[in-house]
């Protein structure tokens, strides 16, 4: 039996899809915990391509069972939708179970997710303006409407309308916007609610049975660890936790039951959205980088911001997660780079920061402190071993070691299943 957390171990987007698709494949459940259709995750199988949500990436083998937690947002028009798609490309979601105890994303919290972000201006956070944020505080005020609440038609109805009647004094007294229509929303979100109902259920008891039961469970982060709502570069963050303590509370599961923790990184560095990045390369490098990596957002399309690696990050991650271990992705993405560079502290003012600032103003003023590497120019799309690696490659995942003390468990060379490997 195994029971281990992924995490994202930078600002989200590491490859955690893939990782949990090769994963999955010896995994009896694979559990969300946290965020909503903010993610999006990659997997590439053959020649298909297939880019989840909110559902986990294990429902790509048929004997998974997988769980959307008690932590998550569910907008219940993108998780049909998402059903809708795998079920049409011959995928059996029945193994799908949504706790029923998730807070609904509902159109007032997109439509206030653009007006506020809007409001911000030049200091906006650059979300996904898939309602994340303001259904997470519908939570924290109390006043969030859950799954249970949206299967039961009449109860349903009573929070809408009060919900309705505070959003919409909001959205046009405060920000001048358009009002939500309590009608529409309610005949909408009970023709959902009729076809979700036979997947909400109690999770945490299943989630609970299974670790007794001495199977295989895989949590699946969404985002990473800087995107933290507590831990992360605030306020450039998400509104939920990617941190691996996230899973006990967003699945109801004690801590004593997780065994494992890897963290996803990227050879380098991206970030989407808003916020200080002390390794950001805007040269042509960065753009380089962007352009080999593919490095475009799964969920907006948006350009990622590109940077070297940075071990001050992954110090941070492995001490805020816990990691047992790192799957370091996208090692082919720097091929053909003649010089590598990993940050391995920060500089400011004449003072050496070896730990990640809490305070992003002081990550602001953050100059880099790298050291530098050789790169390599062999194709190493097909290696399988670890000693198959270019010395230079080599070398380059050892420096990266011995910057963050934890072990490089894992290693990708492409977005396929197969190109990946164990240390
Ligand atoms: P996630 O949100 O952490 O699951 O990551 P995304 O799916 O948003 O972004 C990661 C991207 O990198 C996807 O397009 C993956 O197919 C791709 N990817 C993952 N691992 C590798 C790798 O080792 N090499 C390359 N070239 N691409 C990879
Ligand atoms: P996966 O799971 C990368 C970022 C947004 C924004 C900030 C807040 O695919 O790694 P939100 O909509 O959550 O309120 O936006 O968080 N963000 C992500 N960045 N990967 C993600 O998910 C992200 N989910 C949210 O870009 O900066
Ligand atoms: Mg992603």
């Amino acid at each position: 039996m195994s029971v281990t957390a992924l995490v994202g171990a930078q600002w989200g987007d590491e490859g955690k899809g893939k990782i949990i698709d090769i994963l999955a494949e010896s995994a009896d459940m694979v559990v969300r915990a946290q965020g909503g259709n903010n993610a999006g995750h990659t997997v590439v199988v053959g020649d298909e391509t297939y880019k989840l949500h909110l559902i986990p990436s294990g429902i790509l083998y048929d004997g998974t069972d997988c769980i959307v937690g008690n932590g998550t947002v569910v907008d219940p028009k993108v998780i049909l939708e998402e059903i809708d798609g795998l079920t049409s490309r011959g995928i059996n979601v029945s193994r799908l179970k949504i706790d029923a105890r998730a807070h609904v994303i509902l159109p007032y919290h997109i439509v206030l997710d653009g007006l506020s972000e809007d409001a911000r201006g030049k200091g906006d956070i650059g979300t996904t303006k898939k309602g994340i944020g303001p259904c997470y505080m519908d939570k924290a005020e109390r006043i969030g409407i859950r799954m249970c609440d949206l299967i039961d038609k009449n109860i349903f109805e009573e929070k809408l309308k009060r919900n309705v009647e505070i959003k919409n004094n909001i959205i046009t007294k405060l920000y001048g916007g358009k009002p939500v229509d309590l009608k529409t929303i309610l005949k909408e979100y009970n023709s959902y609610a009729e076809r979700l109902t036979s997947f909400v259920t109690d999770t945490s008891v299943l989630v609970y049975d299974a670790i007794k039961a001495g199977k295989n469970v895989l949590f699946e982060g969404a985002q990473g660890a800087l995107l933290d709502l507590d831990v992360g570069t605030y306020p450039y963050v998400t509104s939920s936790h990617p941190i691996s303590g996230g899973f006990c509370v967003g699945a109801g599961v004690g801590p004593t039951l997780i065994k494992d923790c890897l963290g996803i990184a990227k050879a380098y560095t991206t970030r989407v959205g808003k916020g200080p990045f002390p390794t950001e390369l805007n040269d042509e490098i960065g753009e380089r980088i962007r352009n080999v990596g593919q490095e475009f957002g799964t969920t907006t399309g948006r350009p990622r911001r590109c940077g070297w690696l940075d071990a001050v990050i992954l110090r941070f991650a492995v001490r805020v997660n816990g990691l047992t271990g790192i799957a370091l992705n996208k090692l082919d993405t720097l091929t053909g780079l003649k010089t590598l560079k990993i940050c391995t502290s920060y500089e400011k003012n004449g003072k050496i920061i070896k730990n990640f600032p809490a305070d992003i103003e002081e990550l602001k003023d953050c100059k880099p402190v790298y050291i530098e590497t050789e790169g390599w120019t062999e194709d190493i799309g097909n290696v399988t071993r670890f000693e198959d690696l270019p010395k230079a490659a080599q070398k380059y995942v050892k420096l990266i070691e011995e910057n963050v003390d934890c072990k490089v468990s894992m290693i990708g060379v492409g977005p396929k299943r197969t190109q990946n490997f164990n240390r």
